[in-house]
C-alpha cells in the first residue's frame, strides 16, 4: 500500500520533461488557487516548488522561459485592470531554524552590517492580499494582488469586511496593504449561508475568500475579516509617520479605525535578533489551534524602514521580509469509505476511511465527519480528494471535497439503512441519525460502560457475562443489574462462586454516589467529570429530573447547545431511574464530595496533564489523574488556555517539548513533573 496519495508520489523532478511536468503542474495549480480552489494542498504545492527551484539551480542553462518560479504568485494570475501603486509583493519562505539563519547572513550582506532595528514577528494570515484605498478617510477602491503590479478591482465587497471600515474617523489618504480571511467563526456561517442557497460549501476558509472577492452577482453576502499587515503613500499624500518603523506604521493605521496584524491574538511583536523572532514564531505556532483565523505561518519583517529600503526588493519578494511556514494543518487525501457505528447512546456516527496522509506530525487515516446532512452539504463522493484538517490535539475532521478531482462515476457517499449495529430501523427526526431503539440498539457496550470501575464498579461483569444477561432478556437497561437473582447470575456466569462475587459487587454499587450512577445511565455528553458536576451541582438525582435546560447551564460546561439534549435524555429514561430508585441504588451525591472543591492544595485551581505519568504517579492513567486532581479540591482541564493554573508534564527528554508544554510557557502557566505534583498532592495518594 503506498503511504501517500497519488499527488504527491509524482514530485521527483530529475529530467528535463519532469521538469517541464512540474512548471505546468505548479501554473495550475496556482491558477485555480487564485480561483479560491485548492487542486494541490500547500504542503504538496511547496514541495513541489522547491524539486523545480533545486532542478533549475542544477541545471541553470536549462531553465524554460516559461517558469514561474521568478513570477509574482508563480505567473498564475493575469494582470487586473488596476495599477498598484507600487508592486504587491509576496514573500520568501523558510521552512526550519536553518532557513531562518540564511536569511539573517543574506540581510547582514546586503547591509553590509548586522541590522540594528530589529525584528517585527506577526501571523501570516490565510487568505487574500488586498490593497485598501482610502481618500480622505473614505474606503474608496479595494483591489486583488493579481500579478503584483495590476490587480482586480473587487470593491464590490466593501461593507463585507470586518476591520475595514468604509469611513474613518480621520481623513486620511492612504493605501493599507493586508490579508481578507474569514475566521473560523465566519466561515461557518458562511457555509450555512451557502447551504441555504444551495451553493456548495467552501472547502476551507482560504479558498471561500478567493471566490468570495471574485463573485460579482450573489445573492448573498458573506461577512470577512482584514488585517492590515503594511501602508503604502497614495496620491503623493503621505499619511505614514516620516521614518516610521513598521510597527509604529500598523500602530498609525490602528489608531485610523483598521485592524492590523497586532490587534490578532498572536500579536505584532518586535524582537531584537533571530533566536528572539524563532521563540516567537514558536509562540505563535503553539497558539495556533486556539486563533480566531487560520494562519499558515509567521511573517518575519526588519523593523526600521530605513534598513528596508537599503536591503531591498526582489521581482517576487522584498528581501526584508519572511514568511516562515508552519506545518500544514490542512491536506488532500483520498477518501476511500465511510463507515458507521452506532455509539453508547444510540448516535450513528459516520467516520471517514482515508488513504494515510501526513498533517502536522502525525498520520491521518480516519477522520470525523458529522451527520447525513453535513455529509451531503459537503457532497461527498467515495474516491473523491478532500481536504483534511487537523491542529494539535483537535480530531482529524474532512472539510470539503475538491470537486475539479472528481474521479469520473464516483458516487455520493452512501448512507445507511438500518442501524448499522443492531439492523433495525433509524430514527431521522434530526440530523444526528439514532437508532429507533436508542440506548436499547448498544445495550451491550452500555452495560459493560456501566460496570467499569469509573462508574459501578463491577469489575467481575465482562463483555461474556454481559453478552448472556442480555441474550437472555434478564438485562435490558442498567436497571436491571439491580435486580439480578444470584440464579440469573449463576447461569450466565456459569459458576456459583462467580455469582456470589458479582452478587456481592453490585450490592455495593448500590451506595455508590450518584455522580457514578448518574454517568453509568449513558447520558450524551455526559462522561465522567461531567457527571461529577452533575452530581455536585443538583445534589440529588431528583433535583437533577427536575431542572431544565436554564438549570442545566448552571453547571460548568453545559451550553445552550447541550443543556436542551441533557433534559430530554433524562426525561427519556425516566423508567430506569424510576427501576434503580425501587432498587434501592442511592441516589445522592455526598456533601464530603462536593466539599473537596473549596478546599485542598488545588483548591480553585484547573489542572492540565500531558503525557505519561513516573515517580509515584507511574500508575497513573488520565481517568485516576483526573480523580486525584478533583479530590484535592482541583478541577482538570483537557487543553492549556489563560485559566489553566497548573501543567503537569514529563520533562522534554532533548526532544521537541510538548505543544501543551511550549503553550504553557507562553502564557506564564505554571508547569510541574508529575513528581513534584505528586508532593503537592501527597495527602491524596492512594
Ligand atoms: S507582508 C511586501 N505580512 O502572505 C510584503 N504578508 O505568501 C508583503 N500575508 O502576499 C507581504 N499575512 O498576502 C505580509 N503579516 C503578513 C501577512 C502576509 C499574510 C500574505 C500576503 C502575501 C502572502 C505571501
Amino acid at each position: 500500500m503506498t503511504t501517500l496519495p497519488a499527488v504527491q508520489a509524482q514530485f521527483a523532478v530529475s529530467s528535463r520533461t519532469q521538469y517541464e511536468a512540474a512548471i505546468e503542474r505548479l501554473r495550475e495549480a496556482s491558477q485555480a488557487y487564485e480561483k479560491g480552489v485548492s487542486v494541490l494542498d500547500d504542503a504538496s504545492y511547496d514541495q513541489l516548488r522547491r524539486s523545480v527551484q533545486a532542478w533549475e539551480q542544477a541545471n541553470p542553462g536549462e531553465v524554460s522561459p516559461d517558469s514561474p518560479i521568478e513570477l509574482v504568485a508563480d505567473g498564475a494570475v493575469p494582470g487586473g485592470d488596476v495599477a498598484h501603486t507600487t508592486p504587491l509583493l509576496s514573500l520568501n519562505n523558510a521552512f526550519d531554524a536553518d532557513d531562518l539563519m540564511k536569511w539573517g547572513a543574506s540581510l547582514q550582506s546586503r547591509l553590509g552590517r548586522a541590522p540594528q532595528g530589529g525584528y517585527a514577528v506577526e501571523p501570516k494570515i490565510d487568505g487574500a492580499a488586498v490593497a485598501a484605498r482610502y481618500r480622505d478617510g473614505r474606503l474608496v477602491q479595494l483591489i486583488t494582488r493579481g500579478n503584483g503590479s495590476h490587480g482586480e478591482d473587487v470593491s464590490h465587497v466593501i461593507g463585507q469586511i470586518d476591520g475595514l471600515p468604509e469611513q474613518l474617523a480621520v481623513p486620511a489618504t492612504v493605501e493599507v496593504r493586508g490579508e481578507v480571511a474569514f475566521t473560523q467563526e465566519q466561515f461557518e456561517k458562511a457555509n450555512e449561508v451557502r447551504a441555504a442557497h444551495n451553493a456548495q460549501v467552501f472547502a476551507n476558509p482560504r479558498n471561500g475568500t478567493s471566490g468570495t472577492l471574485r463573485a460579482k452577482d450573489r445573492p448573498y453576502r458573506l461577512q470577512m475579516t482584514f488585517w492590515a499587515y503594511g501602508a503604502v503613500e497614495l496620491d503623493g499624500v503621505s499619511f505614514l509617520p516620516a521614518g516610521a518603523t513598521h510597527a509604529e506604521t500598523l500602530a498609525a493605521v490602528a489608531a485610523a479605525g483598521i485592524q492590523t496584524t497586532a490587534d490578532s491574538p498572536a500579536g505584532l511583536h518586535v524582537v531584537a535578533d533571530l533566536a528572539a523572532a524563532q521563540e516567537r514564531v514558536d509562540a505563535i505556532a503553539a497558539m495556533r489551534a486556539g486563533l480566531p483565523v487560520g494562519i499558515d505561518g509567521v511573517v518575519i519583517k526588519m523593523n526600521d524602514t530605513a534598513e528596508q529600503a537599503v536591503v531591498g526588493v526582489g521581482t517576487r519578494f522584498p528581501h526584508w521580509a519572511i514568511a516562515f511556514k508552519l506545518p500544514a494543518v490542512e491536506r488532500h487525501t483520498v477518501l476511500e469509505d465511510v463507515v458507521w457505528e452506532t455509539g453508547r447512546t444510540g448516535t450513528l456516527a459516520p467516520t471517514a476511511i482515508l488513504a494515510p496522509v501526513e498533517i502536522d506530525g502525525s498520520t491521518v487515516t480516519r477522520a470525523t465527519l458529522h451527520n447525513p446532512a453535513d455529509i451531503r452539504r459537503r457532497d461527498l463522493h467515495i474516491g473523491d480528494t478532500v481536504t483534511v484538517y487537523k491542529a494539535g490535539d483537535i480530531i482529524p475532521r474532512v472539510q470539503g471535497a475538491v470537486v475539479q478531482l472528481r474521479p469520473e462515476g464516483a458516487l455520493e457517499v452512501p448512507l445507511p439503512e438500518v442501524c448499522p449495529n443492531c439492523g433495525g430501523e433509524i430514527n431521522k427526526a434530526q440530523e444526528r441519525w439514532r437508532c429507533a431503539k436508542g440506548t436499547a440498539c448498544a445495550l451491550p457496550a452500555l452495560i459493560e460502560y456501566a460496570a467499569q470501575r469509573e462508574m459501578l464498579d463491577i469489575d467481575g461483569l465482562g463483555k461474556t457475562y454481559v453478552a448472556a444477561l442480555v441474550a437472555s432478556g434478564d438485562v435490558s437497561d442498567v436497571a436491571d443489574l439491580f435486580t439480578l437473582t444470584v440464579e440469573q447470575l449463576t447461569k450466565a456466569a456459569k459458576s456459583a462462586k462467580r455469582a456470589a462475587k458479582l452478587a456481592e459487587q453490585i450490592e455495593a454499587a448500590k451506595a455508590l454516589p450518584l455522580s457514578r450512577v448518574f454517568c453509568a445511565l449513558g447520558v450524551l455528553g455526559t462522561g465522567r467529570s461531567m457527571s461529577r458536576r452533575i452530581a455536585r451541582h443538583f445534589g440529588t438525582m431528583e433535583a437533577i429530573r427536575q431542572a431544565d435546560a436554564t438549570a442545566l447551564q448552571g453547571v460548568e460546561g453545559i451550553g445552550p447547545e447541550k443543556a436542551p439534549v441533557i433534559v430530554e435524555q433524562v426525561a427519556a429514561l425516566a423508567p430506569v431511574i424510576d427501576k434503580l430508585i425501587a432498587a434501592g441504588v442511592n441516589m445522592t451525591e455526598p456533601q464530603e464530595a462536593s466539599a473537596a472543591e473549596g478546599a485542598g492544595p488545588l483548591a480553585g485551581k484547573v489542572v492540565v496533564v500531558t503525557g505519561r505519568m513516573s515517580g509515584p504517579l507511574e500508575a497513573y492513567g488520565r481517568s485516576e489523574m483526573n480523580t486525584l486532581i478533583e479530590k484535592a479540591g482541583g478541577r482538570p482541564g483537557s487543553s492549556v488556555s489563560t485559566k489553566t493554573s497548573i501543567l503537569v508534564a514529563a520533562p522534554s527528554t532533548g526532544g521537541k517539548p510538548s505543544s501543551k508544554a511550549v503553550k504553557a510557557a507562553e502564557l506564564g502557566v505554571t508547569v510541574l513533573t508529575p513528581e513534584a505534583f505528586a508532593e503537592l498532592v501527597a495527602d491524596f495518594l492512594a
